[in-house]
């Protein structure tokens, strides 16, 4: 999704804007540009394309200003061209925008009644029109006056000829301000911003910032505020650092050390009990919902709790009726996912108590919720999510562990070993890349299994078509025969997870429902099928055993997308924090 990027300060900006911006590459973007201050003037320089052209593109540009601002583009309001692309400049005002105004159409014609001819499909030069239009003695004003009546979400960092200050504002976006000496970064994304920085400013909704070399000052409704920066330790990594060939491939190596983390720090601790809610929502999109899936799996059958797991876009809009002692829990990677923050407001505003499970600290999930656990995974770069669905899950785990009423002693045993377990399985290569291989040249696959191991396939096939581009559907193997299965033909890929005794039985019934109209199945479980291709984990105990299956399809997804010549680290159309709705 869109990346924001700004510096003021002592330095030239040139490398440190590019440096930003790479830094947001991994969220995935369409085209990119900069814009900053040449004799009192903001100049633009932008292009469709990779962080790469840009650069190449400012190597012959001699720029001395140490006052810039700078921006990745995911298209929403017109193609991912270079016009389109951000920074947008109207008259004096030069902006770049993260978000989505939603009564854009109004607003244009507004703004072309009053004489402006915009350049570009963006709903975002019509923001920049707005504040050029509106009425106000400072630029303060007219950004109050330009953004009251707007709808949807901005981050917006503003430049105006003649100034030498950067103005900051969002609304339902993400944008933090890192304060250094006589320096301040701005950016969607706290990863972007240099590591040496420790004290952040973190915007409440409508609050303006004025950024100048030596100071800040916080606005909110025309008042100026107090507002003190938080300090903020970063993490030590560097993903300069790694020596994988893809981040996602690292990202999968670290499921055990991530595991080993999260059980040292939690199973120390005493986690929100969850025994005195009547009802537990589960909430979240993509991947933190399918790991909401394998948390609801749990409780039910382990905690015996009443749960509903919902996708956020679909929560937001429904009519809930709540019980009084209803919980909501909020899975989000990055914190900032619109959907799921808008989920959060809606159960908080019916007075319902929240807990996220999120990874990115600080982020707006992580804030506003009553109570948050964070997933502890470090920082996760590729687009497709996988350290941090093992965390979510393991969160999930230990949630439901804690209200066992048998066999706790002997699942803490468990515990203890699953890290290696999982190390083990992700020896398995060469079983994984058998799988790939029958994967690859196919044009479709099919993700079947019951209860907890169709939780496992959906996010199975999630990340199969994601990251190969392999048309791919998670199916209840039982719900196969209802109409799905007029589609199996000779050698249709079915990948079969069955790792569920109770269920056993029937899933190898389906197995041979699929088998007996040609197609080719391939199996992980835990117990022998017979099947010619399968993958035969350890047996673990129940409670834990689905964490097993986790590695051997990420890993099977991405070796199918190696094979197939993906960008495996940027999938096209995706990005990584999605904060828009
Ligand atoms: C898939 C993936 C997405 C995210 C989804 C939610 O690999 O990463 O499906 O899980 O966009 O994002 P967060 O967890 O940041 O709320």
């Amino acid at each position: 999704m869109c990346g924001i990027f700004g510096y003021i300060g002592p330095k030239p900006v040139k490398k440190i804007l590019i440096d930003g911006l790479e830094k947001l590459e991994y969220r995935g973007y369409d085209s990119a540009g900069i814009a900053f201050m040449n004799q009192k003037k903001a100049e633009v320089i932008k292009n469709a394309g990779k962080v790469q052209l840009l650069k190449e593109k400012l190597d012959s540009v001699e720029i001395v200003s140490t006052i810039g601002i700078a921006h990745t583009r995911w298209a929403t309001h017109g193609q991912p061209n270079s016009i389109n692309a951000h920074p947008h400049k109207v008259g004096n005002i030069t902006l770049v925008h993260n978000g989505i105004l939603e009564n854009v159409s109004e607003k244009r014609i507004w703004c072309e009644q009053k004489g402006i001819t915009f350049q570009s499909e963006t709903d975002s030069e019509v923001i920049a029109a707005l504040i050029y239009l509106a009425k106000g003695n400072t630029m303060l004003e007219k950004i109050e006056t330009a953004l009251q009546d707007i709808k949807g979400s901005y981050a917006l960092a503003i430049l105006c000829d003649g100034e030498e200050k950067i103005y900051v504002t969002r609304k339902d976006s993400p944008l933090l301000i890192g304060i250094g000496e006589k320096e301040c970064y701005l950016s969607s994304d706290l990863s972007a911003i240099p590591k040496d920085i420790v004290e952040y400013l973190f915007l409440e909704e409508k609050d303006i910032v004025i950024l100048e070399k030596d100071h800040f000052k916080v606005y909110q409704n025309g008042k100026e505020k107090l507002k003190q920066p938080e300090k903020i330790k970063r993490e030590e990594k560097n993903i300069e650092e790694m020596t994988y060939e893809h981040k996602m491939l690292k990202e999968i190596e670290e499921e055990p050390e991530v595991i080993t983390r999260i059980l040292n720090h939690y199973l120390k601790k005493q986690l929100p009990n969850l025994e005195k809610y009547s009802e537990i929502h589960i909430v979240g999109c993509g991947s933190a919902y399918y790991a909401g899936e394998i948390g609801k799996y749990l409780l039910e059958t382990y905690a015996h709790k009443k749960v509903l797991c919902e996708i956020a876009s679909e929560y937001r809009y429904k009519n809930i009726l709540y019980e009084k002692d209803t919980l909501v829990i909020l899975v989000s990677q990055s914190g900032e996912t619109a959907d799921t923050i808008a989920a959060m407001r809606k159960a908080k505003e019916s007075g319902i108590q929240t807990l996220s499970i999120v990874n990115v600290l600080n982020s707006t999930i992580a804030r506003e919720s009553d109570q948050v656990l964070y997933t502890l995974a470090g920082e996760e770069i590729a687009v497709a999510t996988t350290k941090v669905y093992v965390a979510q899950v393991l969160l999930f785990s230990l949630l439901t562990y804690q209200m066992l009423k048998e066999e706790k002693e002997k699942i803490r045993e468990e515990y203890s070993k699953l890290s290696f377990y999982i190390k083990k399985t992700l020896e398995r290569d060469q079983e994984f890349k058998e799988f790939a291989k029958i994967l690859y040249t196919k044009k479709q696959v099919f993700f079947i299994g019951r209860q907890i191991d169709y939780a496992l396939a959906r996010e199975g096939s999630l990340k199969l078509k994601e990251i190969s581009y392999l048309f791919s559907e998670a199916y209840p193997a039982g719900e196969l025969k209802h109409g799905t299965i007029s589609l199996i033909e000779k050698d249709f890929p079915v990948l079969t997870i069955v790792t569920d005794s109770s269920i056993f039985e029937k899933t190898l019934s389906n197995i041979e429902e699929v088998k007996a109209r040609g197609a080719n199945v391939l199996t992980i479980t835990n117990q022998k099928t017979g099947n010619l291709l399968e993958i035969v984990l350890p047996k673990i105990h129940p409670f834990l055993q689905f964490f097993l299956v986790i590695p051997c399809l990420q890993k099977i997804a991405y070796d199918t997308a190696k094979l197939r010549n993906c960008p495996i680290d940027q999938p096209k159309n995706l990005a990584k924090s999605v904060t828009v709705e």
